[in-house]
């Protein structure tokens, strides 16, 4: 069964709590925070002062999604912010520091994600794999919410399914009714959802149909 993500980059960041409330009571367990350090990508958003305050406000699983050029630098205090989950890219770390950077974040305590640009081959990766508890796909180019889902990316999401049957596939960009259905059918079993969830009419109704999509 998919489980969906509402993305906190579509909220009204003036209302960050009831926005928070608002996601717990669509059904909700986890939300995703988007970390830009306008150098990874052409944006900036939020650090660890927001997410601490965020932290305070919910109950919710805390999945932060680092678009950082050098995310272990900052790993520990978005740790200490609250974060449950850590995903960092895969190009911003490189092979060389890979092994460094899981154990790094093991020894933090949080879960352990990784993420793939669009046109980053995740086969070069899979060595990894058994070591993370979920790889995350851009079905866009990251930095803002709200554009166009990427098809090409449909085929790296199959071929680490028919790879790692058991392994969370999280995908990220153009995530909505009309995808979800296709993207649940290739694999992916973790669905942000920005626009998707906070700018549908009920919210609710909208993660209920989202997550009794079947593969
Ligand atoms: C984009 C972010 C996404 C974004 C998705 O770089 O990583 O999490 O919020 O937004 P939608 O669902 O609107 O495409
Ligand atoms: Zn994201």
């Amino acid at each position: 069964m998919p489980q969906v993500l509402p993305s906190l980059l579509s909220a009204d960041f003036a209302r960050l709590a009831d926005e928070l409330a608002r996601c717990a009571a669509a059904g909700a367990t986890a939300v995703h925070l988007d970390v830009m350090d306008a150098h990874f990508v052409p944006n900036l958003t939020l650090g660890p002062p927001v997410i601490s305050c965020i932290r305070k406000a919910t109950k919710l699983k805390l999945d932060v999604h680092l678009m950082m050029s050098d995310p272990m630098r900052y790993a520990e205090d978005f740790r200490k912010a609250g974060s449950d989950l850590i995903t960092i890219h895969v190009e911003a770390v490189g092979q060389r520091r890979m092994e460094a950077a899981i154990a790094g974040l093991r020894a933090l305590g949080c879960q352990v994600g990784l993420a793939f640009n669009p046109d980053t081959d995740p086969r070069l990766w899979f060595k990894w794999f058994d070591q993370v508890d979920l790889v995350m796909f851009m079905t866009v180019y990251p930095g803002f919410g709200g554009q166009a889902f990427i098809p090409e990316v449909r085929d790296y999401v199959r071929a680490t399914r028919a790879r790692f049957p058991k392994l969370p596939i999280q995908v990220d960009g153009g995530i909505n009714r009309e995808t979800i259905p296709t993207i649940v059918a290739d694999g992916a079993d973790r669905l942000i959802c920005g626009n998707a969830f906070f700018h549908d009419p009920d919210p609710a109704a909208f993660l209920r149909w989202a997550e009794g999509v079947g593969r």
